[in-house]
């Protein structure tokens, strides 16, 4: 039922609902570009992986060299290339691509960003394998990720029936405590974690880690 072309549907129909809803959490979004851009410098070359629209990427181009965004959606990434050409940002691009299947030689990034995203790759161990082997030694991969254990059990009951509608893509359910093992075990030190969201229960733990 789940295949990466079906999500990438889900996506591309998803595009411009995604583009057009306003962020629902600002204060704990500006939270987490600041703790962001702790870990950016002037000459770095950044990636963004499942960037979406651009909106990150866009908001941190000033901040540092190049960066490029990547999605599994063709939709979000036209988005997100209009946004640029439109805010006029010269050193943001934007491809179609995957974190598994990035066309890049190993080291090419200074640091990796994916925000809102692992909790969607169902190949995540692939995904964080690729992240690790992109990032230049001692480089950070900065994610902040919805951890479904964490959240009400009644996602377990509602989703698959979406999932089953085509109302919902791939989820996995994951814990604050399973990313921060996976990261370990793919080779990176967590050097920071934090809960961003301003008000609430907070689902989405934002890491800092570290390419050994
Ligand atoms: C919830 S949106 C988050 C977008 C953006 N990072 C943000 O925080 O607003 C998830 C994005 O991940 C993309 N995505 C889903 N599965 C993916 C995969 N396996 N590889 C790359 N991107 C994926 C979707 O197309 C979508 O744009």
């Amino acid at each position: 039922m789940f295949s990466i072309v079906n999500d990438a549907r889900f996506w591309d129909r998803a595009a411009r609902k995604y583009a057009a809803d306003p962020i629902s959490d600002m204060a704990g979004y500006e939270r987490t570009l600041e703790r962001t851009r702790a870990y950016l410098k002037n000459d770095d070359a950044v990636l963004e992986v499942g960037c979406g629209t651009g909106t990150t990427a866009l908001r941190l181009a000033s901040s540092v060299a190049r960066i490029v965004g990547t999605d599994i959606s063709g939709e979000m990434i036209a988005i997100a290339r209009d946004k640029a050409e439109k805010e006029g940002i010269a050193n943001a691009s934007f491809e179609v691509g995957t974190p598994d299947a990035a066309p890049w030689p190993d080291a090419s990034f200074d640091v990796v960003l994916g925000f809102n995203l692992l909790h969607l790759v169902s190949a995540r161990a692939a995904a964080i394998a690729g992240i690790h082997r992109l990032l230049k030694p001692g480089g950070h991969f900065i994610t902040k990720t919805p951890c479904l254990k964490e959240m009400n059990p009644v996602f377990r009951i509602v989703l698959p029936v979406m999932q089953m509608i085509g109302k919902a893509p791939y989820v996995s359910f994951l814990s604050g405590e399973d990313l921060d093992r996976e990261m370990r075990e793919a080779g990176f030190e967590i050097v920071e974690r934090g809960r961003h969201a301003s008000r609430g229960k907070d689902a989405r733990p934002f890491l800092v880690a570290r390419r050994r």
